[in-house]
Order: structure tokens, then sequence, then C-alpha cells
């Protein structure tokens, strides 16, 4: 049976020891919920991305990339919403004046209260500095902005404040004309991003799952209103699919409707991919949303493009832009989409599978972890799909000496154009193989007194710890065939 980590320290400590995932500036005392990536933990995420873009780009006819960059004009983000409205809000506690965000406060029982708006609706709530005993001692929720603000621009003149993206999708409205005009995708058709955001997150604390910098890989899929219910339904098939297929067990994976009062105004559906956690009590938590945007997104950018000569005359002020009002024939606008064979000229709605490249990663990470009892001792290892497997094969020469080490370095060295590999002759093998069970890497091959005479090597399976033999002459398509590279 699959063993998991209860304790979130249990795993931080476990990123820390293996080189997965580092504290920010450690040396200096750390940055508050800002994570770097080791050697491990950066083979992972880059796996845990190039299957999300194998999947969704290349298997696909009708998806496109792109790679934005993460300053955009700040109208865009007028456009969006984000300037006015992207805001959590905060509760002060009066007593020891921690700030926290006032749907994430609990009460004795461990419950929120998501819908709270003022101090009386946090009456029952414990204050989250673990130091401070006040109950329901706050200030009214204010709204706090998570957008980071810096300055553009060296003269007076064209200075102007501008913002670092807090989602990559607004690069992809911005380009979806771009796009359309110059490769040959006709509505439906997608374009996937993967890219850095940056929320000024007011909860910490949460390991990589809630940063104030991370990675996230959107989808924006283009399709013609009333179609947008199917593909509504393909996405959220698809996108289970993924994480199922590359090894999360499904028991720990749902997928949550949002209720009406949590849908965004312009929203017509909006479902997220759930993964339970299993620390503390055991926590359904958001890994991607996946919502139907109608034509919300294109058609507030026709207004935020129509926009540019007020915002000139507020001498580049976005927060004093007052915003276009929207045209009468706003559906024949610059970002309409005109379908040659049914002569129709209209706005797409939007389907958006948006997920965490950051929250992925350790949900693999965690759904992979395993202990289990050999010989009397406690055997850790991570179950990684090989697709995922930060390092593919690991090559070892049984003992260091009667040329070993030389036939293990040659097989090293063509195996490692091939896949990850990783070359190990320090300490006894059994070690050697533990380490590697603990990095996840699905297969290690050994060189060892047979091999001179045979020509043979052994392949050890991490999962079953068995050992096959197998000829010098067919090491690289066997492991090309169990690895399905
Ligand atoms: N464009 C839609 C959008 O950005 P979101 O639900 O705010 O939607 C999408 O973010 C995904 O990005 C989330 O499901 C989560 O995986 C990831 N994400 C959002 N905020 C994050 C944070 N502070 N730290 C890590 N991942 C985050």
């Amino acid at each position: 049976m699959t063993q998991t980590l209860t304790k979130l320290d249990d795993l931080v400590s476990l990123c820390k020891r293996r080189g997965f995932i580092f504290q920010s500036s450690e040396i200096y005392g750390g940055l508050a919920s800002c994570y770097d990536y080791g050697p491990l933990g950066v083979e992972l995420k880059r796996n845990v991305k190039n299957a999300w873009w194998t999947s969704v780009v290349q298997m696909r006819d009708d998806m496109v990339g792109l790679d934005c960059s993460i300053l955009m004009h700040p109208l865009a983000w007028k456009a969006s919403g984000h300037i006015d409205k992207f805001a959590d809000l905060v509760a002060e506690c009066k007593k020891c004046h921690t700030r926290t965000r006032a749907d994430h406060l609990v009460d004795k029982e461990g419950k929120t209260n998501e819908q709270a708006q003022t101090a009386e609706d946090l009456s029952e709530m414990l204050c989250a500095n673990p130091k401070c005993k006040a109950v329901g001692d706050f200030t009214d929720p204010m709204p706090f902005k998570l957008m980071f603000e810096t300055q553009m621009g060296a003269n007076v003149d064209d200075s102007m404040t501008v913002y670092l993206r807090p989602e990559t999708a607004q690069g992809i409205f911005a380009n979806y004309k771009n796009v359309l005009d110059s490769t040959r995708v006709k509505v439906p058709f997608g374009i996937a991003q993967i890219g850095k955001s940056f929320r000024n997150e007011v909860t910490t604390k949460a390991f990589i799952f809630r940063t104030r910098e991370f990675e996230q890989m959107e989808i924006e899929f283009f399709c013609e209103p009333g179609s947008d219910e199917q593909w509504y339904e393909h996405w959220k098939e698809q996108r289970m699919q993924w994480y199922t297929n590359l090894g999360i067990q499904a028991e720990n994976l749902r997928m949550r409707d949002h209720d009406s009062d949590e849908l965004a105004h312009y929203a017509k559906g909006c479902v997220d991919i759930e993964y339970k956690f299993p620390f503390g009590q055991g926590d359904w938590q958001e890994l991607e949303g996946i919502a139907n945007r109608t034509d919300y997104d294109l058609r507030q950018h026709q207004r935020g493009m129509r926009s540019t000569t007020s915002w000139f005359e507020n001498k580049r002020d976005t927060l004093a832009t007052t915003m276009a009002a929207e045209k009468e024939d706003w559906h024949k606008g610059p970002l309409s989409f005109f379908d040659d064979e049914a002569k129709k000229r209209y706005i797409p709605y939007v389907i958006e599978p948006s997920a965490g490249a950051d929250r992925g990663t350790l949900a693999f990470l965690v759904d992979a972890y395993d202990e289990e009892e050999v010989k009397g001792e406690t055997r850790n290892l991570l179950r990684f799909h090989p697709k995922l497997a930060p390092i593919k094969v690991a090559v070892f020469p049984l003992v260091k000496k009667d040329g070993m080490p030389e036939t293990a370095r040659t097989i090293y060295d063509d195996l490692k154009q091939h896949f990850n590999c990783y070359y190990d002759e320090k300490s006894a093998v059994g070690r050697r193989y533990r380490r590697q069970d603990e990095a996840g890497t699905p297969y290690c091959v050994t060189v060892d007194g047979q091999t001179a005479e045979d020509q043979t090597v052994t392949v050890r399976d991490r999962d079953s710890m068995e050992q096959t033999r197998i000829g010098l002459n067919q090491l690289k398509s066997h492991l090309r065939e169990k690895l399905d590279m």
C-alpha cells in the first residue's frame, strides 16, 4: 500500500535533503513564499512542463504555442479587470496586527467562512498567528491588491507604472489576432503558454503550493459561441486524463464545480481539478481551473484598444484612465473572427484550462512518495512515472576495480546522449540503489564481474527491485521501451 507524507514539514525536509526544492535566498534567512528548484527539482518540473506541452501542443492539430513578455502595456490589465478588481479581502487582528485573507481564517472546528465581508462575519475566527490567542478580534476585511508594480522608463515624460503579470492568459488574448493572421489556424483553435506569474499573496507558508512567483501552464481555446459547452466538456476530460496518465492516483483527484456565488460574473461555468494533499486533515486543493469565459476577454480588450487616447491624455496614468464604452457593433470589432465557410462574423468564446506548474509538480511529488519495509529496513522511494522522473537511468560499477568503472563510464557516456543519466561509483551498491530510489530513478544499470565475460549488465527496476540481465547490444532499446521514450 502507498504510504504518504502526512506532515508538510517532512515533505519540505525531503525536498531539501534530496535537492528538489530549497527556500529562496536561504543563506540570508530566506525570502518568504519564494522557492528555488534544486538539481532534481528542476528536472522534475521541466518534465512536468514538457509533458503538458507535448499533450496540449505537439499532439494536437488545433493548438499552437506562444511565449509572451512578462511586462505588458498597463491598459491590458485595466481591460482585463485586474487593476480595479484583482485583490483579496484581508482582515487585521486588532491584538497582534497580523493580516490574513478573510476566507483563510478558521474557527475552532477548522471551518472557514469564504463569504466573510465584515468583522462580524469573523467573530468566531482564530488569529492566524499561532503566538496570538485572539478570537474574533478583527478589523473589517479590506481589499489588498495582488499585482506587483514597477516603474518603466528613465525619463519623466515616458515613464509609467507597469505590472508583473499575475497570469499568462492576457498575453494570449493580446496576441490572438497576431496568431490568426500569421498562421493557418482557424476557430476552433487554442493557444498554450507556459510562464512565470507573480502575485503579492497574503497567505504564505504553504510551501510551493502558494508562492509569490510561480509558473502557469495556460490554454485559451477559442470556439464558436454555441459550441462552447462541448469544448468545455472536452477540456475537462482531457485535463483529468493528463494527470492520471502521468501516474496521479485517481482516488486523489476530483473535479469540483464552482458554486454560482464563486463564479465570475462573465463566466458560464468553472470547475477546479483538485488534488487530495495528505497534510493536516487531508485537504482537497486546486491544481487547475477550467473556465468557460465566454467572449468577455476579447470584448474587454476591444474596449482597452479604444482607450489609448484617454490613457495618453491622462499622462499614462492607467488608474486615472476610464475604459471606453463598448461599441454597439462590438461583434464586428477588431478581435472578431470571420468564418469564411459559414460567412459569419463573431467574437469567439473561450475555454480556459489554467494549471499551475509548481502545484502540479508538488502533487506529482507527493503522489509518488512511498515507503516500504525491505529486510527489516525502511525503503523510501518516489514512484515517478518514467516521463517525469528527473533521472531516467543510473549507471554503476559493482566495485571500483577490474575494469568495471571504465566499462560503466563507457555505457554512461553512450546512454546520456539519449536519457538523463547519473553515474555513481561511491559506497556499497545497495546504498547507491537506495539513493536512486529516493530520487525516483526508474532503472539502475550495474556492471559486474560477469559483464567482461558475456557482455551483459543487470538492469534493476525501481518499483519491483527485480534485476534482469540484458546484453549490452540491447541495453539502449530495452531502456527505451521500458521508459516509453
Ligand atoms: N488565468 C486564470 C488564472 O490565473 P487562477 O485560478 O488564479 O486562474 C490558475 O490560477 C492556476 O495557477 C491555479 O489553479 C494554480 O495551479 C496556479 N496558481 C495560482 N496562484 C498561485 C500561487 N500563488 N502559487 C502557485 N500557483 C498558483
